[in-house]
């Protein structure tokens, strides 16, 4: 069964918390796409190299969720070079059998736009900037900054830039507990099987 389920949406909005306990929940695969982005940006050198050569032991990094590796991803992230040489990877990814969630921000508009599901996960800046803050500590008003500066840099790149797909479920976390979020992830989802099977 091939199944994809794209979800997207600006920095820190709890893509990857709701993503991972929808994949558990399904048994399908999860596949972060801003590691992707991060391990370029951190690889240094020529990020279009970096990115052709992408391997594990890039991924596996653990300085990859630090503030500064999300700018730096997000200053590769707007050549079109280095998006166009991770598509085939992420591609194959979402169409792998037994069901698979990305999450970044154009999967739904341009990495899967045929995803059975589509949703798009936001918060106000201030509550995604406590939520990151309370992941890497420091200052919380740095941390604002740095999510609203990511967030302009995402939504005015001319490549693949942040935003909704048409058929994306908006789902707005700024006043919803994590169980509740999941919880309105996972109904969206079953309803779309459920259209499926009818
Ligand atoms: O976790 P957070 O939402 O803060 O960031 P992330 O998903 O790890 O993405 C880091 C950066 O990678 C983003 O700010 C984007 O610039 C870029 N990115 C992208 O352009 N396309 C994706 N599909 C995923 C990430």
């Amino acid at each position: 069964m091939q199944f994809t389920v794209a979800i997207d949406g600006p920095a820190a909005a709890g893509k990857g918390t709701i993503s991972r306990a929808v994949a558990a929940h399904f048994g399908f695969a999860h596949l972060d796409t801003g590691l992707l982005y991060r391990a370029v940006g951190a690889k240094g050198g020529d990020p279009v190299a970096a990115a052709r050569a992408l391997n594990d032991a890039d991924l596996s990094r653990d300085d990859l969720r630090t503030l500064a590796a999300g700018q730096a991803a997000s200053r590769v992230a707007v050549i079109p070079e280095v998006r166009a040489a991770l598509v085939e990877f992420q591609r194959s990814f979402a169409r792998r059998e037994g069901g698979a969630v990305l999450d970044g921000r154009d999967i739904g508009t341009v990495i899967c736009p045929g995803a059975e599901v589509k949703l798009f996960v936001t918060a106000s800046p201030e509550v995604r900037a406590r939520r990151r803050w309370l992941e890497v500590g420091g200052d919380e008003a740095l941390v604002l900054a740095e999510v609203i500066e990511r967030d302009k840099r995402d939504a005015e790149r001319a490549t693949a830039p942040l935003r909704p797909a048409a058929d994306a479920v908006l789902l707005d976390t700024t006043e919803l507990s994590i169980d509740a979020a999941v919880h309105k992830a996972i109904e969206a989802i079953e309803k779309r099987m459920e259209q499926g099977r009818a």
